[in-house]
C-alpha cells in the first residue's frame, strides 16, 4: 500500500534552530539504532516511520553500524525510503555517522580520512541516497589527528555527499578544538550529539581543560545539540517498575550496548518510581516527563528518541505539550536523582 503523508503534519510539532545555523530541527527526532534491524518486524517499523513523519518529525538519525547486524538499519530505512518517502526527500533531514567498527583491517573504524570517506559512500549506497543532510564523526579517535578527521568532514561537504557535519560523544575540550578547526576550514559544525538524560548528566559537568561543560561549549560556538538515549533506553519509563516485560529492550536481550538486566538495579528503579509520581502529578507519563525535562533547556535543539512501536512514539511526541517545570518540581526531581 502506498503512503501519503498527513496534510496536517506540521501543525503541532515545535521546531528549534540548530545553534546559529539556518537549519531548524523538530523538538523530537527519531533514531534507528534499535528496532530497525534484521530481527525486527518491518510492518511495525514502517508504521513508526510513517507516524513520525505524519507528526512533524522531519529528522531521522542513523549510523553505519546500526542494525543488527551493522548496516542493516540503513538498508531497511533505504527500502522504506524508496517505497514511501522519495517524494518527501526535501522535507527530511537524514543523518548518518561513522566511528565504530564496520569492516576488517585498519580502515574499518575510528577517524581516518580513508575510513570516514569510504564509510559514507557505503552508507549512501545502503540507503539509496545521493547525499545525507548531516554526517557525524561518531566518537573521538585518540590516534588520528583531529585535523585529519575534521578535514574529512569538510571534504565530504565539498563533495556534496553531506550538507552539514556534526560530532558525537566528544568531550567538551575536544569539541571546542573540533569546532575551531571546522570553522577555519569553512564548514562550521552544525551539531553535537551527546548522551543526556535525567540519569546521565555528563554534559552538565565541568571539563577542567576548558573550565566549561559541554552545553556551555556548544552554546558559545553556536553549535546545536541533539541528545541521545533520553529515556536511558527505556529505564526512564514505567515499564520496568513491575518486572521485565518480554517485549522490552531488556527482555529481548539485544546485543551491542543495549540495556541489559544489569542496568536495572533496585536503587535506580526506586528513583524512577519516585519520578513517576511527579510525572503523574503533571499528567504526563514517565517517558514524557523525561523528554520534557531535557527540552526545558533551550540549548537542547532536539531530543533523539528510539521507539519500538508507533504508539510509543506518539506518547513521546506528546511530551512537547508540557515542557514547563515549576521550581518546586525541579527541586523535587533533583532531590530524587541525587
Ligand atoms: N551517538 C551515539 O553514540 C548514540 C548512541 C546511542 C543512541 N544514539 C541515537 O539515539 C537514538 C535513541 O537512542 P535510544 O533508543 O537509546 O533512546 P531512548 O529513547 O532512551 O530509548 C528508546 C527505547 O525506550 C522505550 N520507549 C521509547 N518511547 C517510550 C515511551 N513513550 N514509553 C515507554 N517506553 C518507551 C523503547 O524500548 P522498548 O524496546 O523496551 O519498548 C525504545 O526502544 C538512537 O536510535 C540513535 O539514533 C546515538
Amino acid at each position: 500500500m502506498s503512503y501519503t503523508a498527513n496534510d496536517n503534519r506540521y501543525k503541532n510539532m515545535q521546531y528549534r534552530r540548530c545553534g546559529k545555523s539556518g537549519l531548524q530541527l523538530p523538538a523530537i527526532s527519531l533514531g534507528l539504532w534499535q528496532n530497525f534491524g534484521d530481527t525486527d518486524d518491518s510492518t511495525i517499523y514502517r508504521k513508526t516511520l510513517h507516524t513520525a513523519f505524519d507528526n512533524g518529525i522531519t529528522h531521522f538519525d542513523l549510523a553505519n553500524n546500526y542494525g543488527p547486524p551493522g548496516g542493516e538499519a540503513e538498508i531497511n530505512f533505504g527500502k522504506i525510503y524508496k517505497e514511501d518517502f522519495i517524494p518527501y526527500r526535501d522535507e527530511m533531514i537524514i543523518s548518518t555517522k561513522a566511528g565504530y567498527y564496520m569492516w576488517p583491517g585498519p580502515y574499518g573504524e575510528w577517524g581516518s580520512k580513508k575510513y570516514l570517506v569510504s564509510s559514507l559512500d557505503q552508507s549512501l549506497k545502503r540507503m539509496g541516497l545521493d547525499y545525507v543532510d548531516i554526517y557525524y564523526h561518531h566518537r573521538p579517535d585518540p590516534n588520528t589527528p583531529l585535523e585529519e578527521s575534521m578535514a574529512a568532514l569538510d571534504l565530504i561537504v565539498r563533495q556534496g555527499k553531506a550538507l552539514y557535519v556534526g560530532i558525537s560523544n566528544y568531550p567538551a575540550d575536544q569539541s571546542a578544538k573540533a569546532f575551531e578547526i571546522l570553522q577555519q576550514l569553512g564548514t562550521p559544525c552544525l551539531i553535537h550529539q551527546p548522551k543526556y538524560s535525567m540519569l546521565e548528566r555528563w554534559v552538565e559537568k565541568n571539563n577542567e581543560a576548558v573550565n566549561k561543560n559541554l552545553l556551555q561549549v556548544v552554546d558559545e560556538h553556536g553549535v546545536g545539540c541533539i541528545v541521545f538515549s533520553p529515556l536511558a533506553q527505556g529505564l526512564l519509563t514505567d515499564k520496568y517498575l513491575k518486572g521485565i516485560p518480554a517485549d522490552s529492550r531488556v527482555g529481548r536481550k539485544l546485543p551491542n550496548g543495549a540495556l541489559t538486566e544489569n542496568g536495572l538495579d533496585g536503587n535506580v528503579l526506586n528513583k524512577v518510581a519516585a519520578l513517576n509520581n511527579i510525572a503523574q502529578q503533571r499528567n504526563q507519563t514517565m517517558a514524557q516527563m523525561a523528554i520534557a525535562w531535557l527540552l526545558k533547556d533551550t540549548r537542547v535543539t532536539s531530543v533523539l528518541v528510539g521507539a519500538s512501536s508507533a504508539a510509543q512514539l506518539l506518547n513521546s511526541i506528546n511530551s512537547i505539550n508540557n515542557i514547563d517545570f515549576s521550581s518546586e518540581e525541579l527541586d523535587a526531581i533533583e532531590t530524587i536523582l541525587k
